[in-house]
């Protein structure tokens, strides 16, 4: 079932709550209206397609179509000994399928607890947390390909998703060329704890391994994202605004001479650096900061907030520029941002 409207307020599918219009919403419920969908667009005319919309900036009203699953539904496709594979609706909430999984003592998503977006979105943009992304579950990505206007499943080995850091070919290359309807996981039976995250591995010390269940970690995640990162329900932001930045040796040592004898965090990565953006923002003295009406958060650095919902797309944009600007000129590295522009 296809529901359209036109001149729609968007307010409710973005979760910085930013109050813009889209000339025509478009809500589907089966694979089957996809074709159809885009057959109805006018050729020339704008789409894009969204998810829980908790990764989006609209900067403005958008003059074209967006379209939004509803595809629901979570259930297993395959079992092994070892193995159970999920197919999830694209339209379905991921911590409502997180939560189904560990309900059933399944393995393998658990440190995605509690993040927002869904099931389609995050097979896009690869989402992460907690030492794990979607991707390392993800194993077929169903979905209809309007170049060659078929239905296609793509299995995510060899590379072919080209998933990296909150990327895919879904998001680069082929953006816009596929339509995402169902996506599969690959769940763990046996106990596949992952909790070398410092905040989990502290919380677990004296557990053994065998004995944890996924439940646990689900709620120990759910502790450590609560005690750090604003509720999207309760104040409106898009998660962490910029992404962390990997970096030279070279300028690493440049961070590190700025930050004079401050030790500086960070993951190596071959010969690359990868720093938290959060560290560099924080010491650039922006936690808490407020202005007009919007705010970085004042337990995490990395997150931009529209508290009284009265924000508009400028004033982040402008929050957003000066947070790039003084980076930039106190350590020399350009921060970009996660949160995709529209
Ligand atoms: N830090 C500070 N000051 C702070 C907070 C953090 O200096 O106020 C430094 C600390 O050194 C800390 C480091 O930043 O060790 C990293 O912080 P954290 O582990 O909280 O995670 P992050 O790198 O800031 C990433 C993801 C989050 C994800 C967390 C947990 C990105 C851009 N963000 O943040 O994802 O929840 O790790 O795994 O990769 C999101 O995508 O919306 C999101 C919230």
């Amino acid at each position: 079932m296809i529901t359209t409207h036109d001149n729609f307020d968007l307010t409710s599918h973005n979760t910085f709550a930013m109050k813009v219009k889209c000339g025509c919403f478009m809500e589907y419920t089966s694979p089957d209206d996809i074709p159809f969908l885009l057959s109805t667009i006018r050729h020339g005319v704008e789409w894009i397609h969204i998810g829980g919309g908790s990764n989006l900036l609209f900067t403005s009203d958008y003059p074209g179509v967006v379209l939004h699953s509803a595809i629901k539904g979570i259930s297993i496709t395959e079992e092994t000994p070892e193995h159970v594979f999920v197919k999830v609706g694209a339209g379905e909430k991921m911590d409502d399928f997180i939560k189904w999984a560990c309900d059933q003592h399944l393995w393998g998503v658990e440190n995605l607890s509690g993040i927002p977006g869904e099931a389609g979105a995050a097979a896009v943009q690869n989402v992460g947390a907690y030492g794990m992304e979607a991707a390392d579950a993800i194993t077929k990505v169903f979905a209809y390909d309007n170049v060659n206007r078929e239905f296609v499943t793509i299995e995510n080995r060899d590379d072919i998703c080209e998933y990296g850091y909150r990327t895919s070919i879904f998001k680069q290359e082929e953006k816009g060329r596929y339509v995402i309807h169902h996506v599969e996981f690959r769940l763990s039976k046996s106990p596949a704890p992952r909790i070398g995250y410092p905040a989990l591995k502290q919380r677990f010390d004296d557990q053994k391994m065998e004995t944890l269940t996924p439940q646990q970690v689900r709620e120990a995640i759910i502790e450590v994202r609560d005690s750090k990162l604003p509720d999207p329900a309760k104040v409106p932001s898009a998660g962490s605004f910029f992404k962390n930045p990997v970096i030279t040796a070279e300028q690493f040592e440049h961070i590190k001479e700025a930050a004079n004898g401050i030790d500086v965090p960070n993951y190596k990565i071959d010969e690359s650096y990868k720093i938290p953006a959060a560290w560099l923002i924080d010491q650039c003295g922006w936690k808490g900061y407020t202005e007009g009406n919007v705010a970085v958060w004042h337990l995490q650095p990395l997150v931009i907030v529209n508290p009284d919902r009265e924000a508009t797309p400028q004033e982040i944009i402008e929050l957003e520029q000066r947070i790039i600007t003084s980076v930039k000129e106190k350590f020399g590295i350009t921060l970009h941002p996660e949160v995709e522009h529209i």
